[in-house]
């Protein structure tokens, strides 16, 4: 399948995102993830992504595009693939559309993790993440076996930078100007399943489930 997660930050694309790759089989792009391995490794696109990405800005459309090209040419996606967090623009979306049509395919779904803006902020700032998985806990809602330690691996989590109240303030301002237009232009694809990603992570994988069944 090729499917895409659209959604406001917390509203739990990355945790569903590995439940989905495993069952499915596919390949799991997440483009705030290349972003954030890219800034700490100072890579040149790292350095360029930086103080956006901090100020819980977009980076530009131009850096996104590039790395989603780049990376979409992997063997393991040529069979199918899910975006987290990409495209984030209209001018993204119509980019990818472009890139796929070379390809002769097409995006199967896109799932739309519809949520109330209040809850989010508990979600943000109780995050904990294993940096090079990308694998996210939660202090209340999905607590590591051991504080501060990632459950497969045994490293340390990390908090995101842009994890604080301010900068949710600036991402959630981003996603209803920016990101919320590309969710119209995928309902007017017919292509859109809504979520209720309120709801506890086992019952909105369920959700997911039914729609990627149907
Ligand atoms: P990105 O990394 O994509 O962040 P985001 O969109 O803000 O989304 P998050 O990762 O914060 O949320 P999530 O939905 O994955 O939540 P999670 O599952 O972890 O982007 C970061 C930055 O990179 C952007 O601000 C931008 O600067 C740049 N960028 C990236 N892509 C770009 C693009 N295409 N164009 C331009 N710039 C781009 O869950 C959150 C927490 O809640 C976790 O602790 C989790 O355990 C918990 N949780 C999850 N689900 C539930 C549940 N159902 N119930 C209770 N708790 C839950
Ligand atoms: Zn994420």
């Amino acid at each position: 399948k090729r499917l895409i997660l659209v959604g406001p930050p917390g509203s739990g694309k990355g945790t569903q995102s590995p439940i989905i790759k495993d069952e499915y089989c596919l390949c799991h792009l997440a483009t705030g993830d290349m972003l954030r391995a890219a800034v700490a490794a100072k890579t040149p696109l790292g350095i360029k992504a930086k103080e956006a990405m901090e100020k819980g800005e977009l980076v530009s459309d131009d850096l996104v595009v590039g790395i989603i090209d780049e990376a979409m040419k992997k063997p393991s996606c040529q069979k199918g693939f899910i975006l987290d967090g990409f495209p984030r623009t209209v001018v993204q979306a119509e980019k990818l559309d472009q890139m796929l049509e070379k390809q002769g395919i097409k995006v199967d779904k896109v799932l739309n993790f519809a949520i109330d803006d209040s809850i989010l902020e508990e979600r943000i700032t109780g995050r904990w993440i294993h940096p090079s998985s990308g694998r996210s806990y939660h202090t209340k809602f999905a607590p590591p076996k051991v504080p501060g330690v990632d459950d497969v691996t045994g490293e340390p989590l990390i908090q995101r930078k842009d994890d604080t109240a301010a900068v949710l303030k600036s991402r959630l301002e981003a996603f209803h100007k920016q990101t919320e237009p590309v969710i119209d232009y995928y309902t007017k694809k017919g292509i859109v399943a809504n979520l209720h990603a309120e709801k506890p992570p086992k019952d909105v994988t369920a959700e997911v489930e039914k729609v990627l069944s149907s």
